[in-house]
């Protein structure tokens, strides 16, 4: 058995809106899961070796619960466009580049290695219509630590000239991609990337995959008023546009919807009564003005939902810019509505990006005993204060001022990682 034992000002997000703290903790993980956090050291513990981080912060890692990897070198740009534009004009020819696997091979090992950098452990990813670049992305991301879910996207309409398929290749594509998925901590998830680029045909022949191999599922829904118009015009027999998918086998507790931003009561309703997660992916919302999405009211609900950064909708990989994103999003729909509802604190933000999705992969909140550590260590000593803070001022402020380089050491599944 391998012990491990880790040393600091223990920060874990154990509820929705209250973090507990053990100053000069220690977290105990074996075989990478943890074991125990504890203000006192057992003795039984004597002759291990403690890797003592002083009076550095160490918070659970972030998990990214959508993010589209062949985005990756366009982030940072074209953002003055709305969605569809964006999508056509920008997104796609960008993706298409992704069927040459030597530049899919040094782009997702630059991305694994920055989401390693900014805390990031855990991913559910897009990746593009291409099966061996979404290889490449799976084992760059096992390389470097990450774990997760990844799907090769599935798109046979509206993909212009260079990123579509054909329904039966799309299908042959994606069987044999998973039979060639061999890594442990890195999943296939199905995609199909959102109604508008799948044919019925392609959506039935998705969701029985799903259903016969018990693979989970991820795609966009009701993210901006024009593409859920579209989404209409294309299935004239369903009232919401989450029933494009439920039809067709692909609605279910293991199902992730990015955005949700225009997801009225109803659509809210049959999320909650399937347990389908939602994505709220702030900074992409506000770059493609898509909107502010009912976050408070979806937490009310009781539904499922976490946070995504949408690069290259959204600008930054920063789970800690993302976690912001979210709380500013929240305030500014809090604004617009004259106080009702109510905003995000940042425990409650944080919560969502790291505690919420862990029970995606059926792990408990904070540093619970038997989840896996997934750990990152923040110094802040080299930043100015006026007076002695308290452990939950110095979290706040390492949220708030997102500084990439405050990441002194990551732990992921166990391992030291950065
Ligand atoms: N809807 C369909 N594809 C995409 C995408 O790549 N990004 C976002 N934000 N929405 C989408
Ligand atoms: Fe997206």
């Amino acid at each position: 058995m391998n012990r491990l034992i880790i040393k600091g000002n223990i920060i874990s997000a154990d509820s929705f809106n209250n973090i507990s703290i053990y100053e000069n903790g220690y977290i105990v993980a074996e075989d990478g899961v943890i074991r125990e956090v504890t203000g006192k050291l057992d003795r039984k513990y004597g002759s291990d070796t403690v890797t003592d981080y002083k009076d550095a912060l160490i918070m659970q890692s972030f998990t990214d619960m959508h993010l589209h990897a062949p985005q990756y070198p366009m982030l940072g740009m074209g953002l003055d466009m709305s969605l569809l534009e964006w999508l056509n004009t920008y997104t796609f020819p960008t993706e298409a580049y992704f069927r040459d696997e030597g530049f899919a091979r040094s782009a997702y090992s630059m991305l694994a290695k920055e989401l390693i950098r900014n805390g990031t452990t855990r991913v559910v990813m897009f990746s593009s219509i291409h099966r061996k670049a979404t290889l490449i992305l799976m084992e760059e991301l096992d390389k470097a630590g990450i774990t997760g879910y990844v799907g090769k996207v599935n798109m046979d309409r509206n993909g212009g000239r260079d990123l579509e398929e054909e329904t039966g290749e799309s299908i042959r594509e994606t069987l044999k991609w998973l039979d060639e998925c061999k890594w442990e901590n890195i999943k296939p998830i199905i995609t199909p990337r959102f109604t508008p680029s799948c044919t019925n045909e392609l959506m039935q022949a998705l969701g029985k995959i799903a259903e016969e191999r018990n693979l989970p599922i991820q795609s966009h829904l009701s993210e901006n008023v024009s593409e859920q118009e579209w989404v209409s015009s294309l299935h004239p027999d369903c009232s919401h546009y989450y029933m494009t998918y439920e039809k067709y086998g692909l609605w279910n507790g293991r199902t992730v919807m990015a955005h949700c931003v225009w997801s009225d009561e109803e659509e809210r309703k049959a999320m909650k009564e399937s347990g389908v997660w939602a994505v709220h992916c702030p900074s992409s919302n506000i770059n493609l003005t898509s909107g502010y999405a009912p976050v408070k009211e979806m937490i009310r609900e009781g539904m499922n939902i976490a946070l995504g950064s949408d690069i290259a909708g959204g600008d930054s990989l920063s789970m800690f810019s993302n976690t912001v994103s979210a709380i500013k999003s929240s305030k500014a729909r809090h604004m617009m509505l004259e106080g009702k509802p109510d905003f995000l604190t940042v425990e409650e933000a944080f919560y969502l990006a790291s505690s919420a999705p862990a029970a995606f992969f059926g792990e408990k909140p904070g540093f619970a005993a038997g989840n896996p550590l997934n750990a990152i260590v923040l110094t802040d000593s080299s930043l100015p204060s006026v007076r002695r803070l308290s452990v939950k001022e110095r979290f706040e402020r390492s949220i708030y001022r997102r500084e990439p380089h405050a990441v002194k050491a990551v732990y992921s599944n166990g391992k030291k990682v950065l």
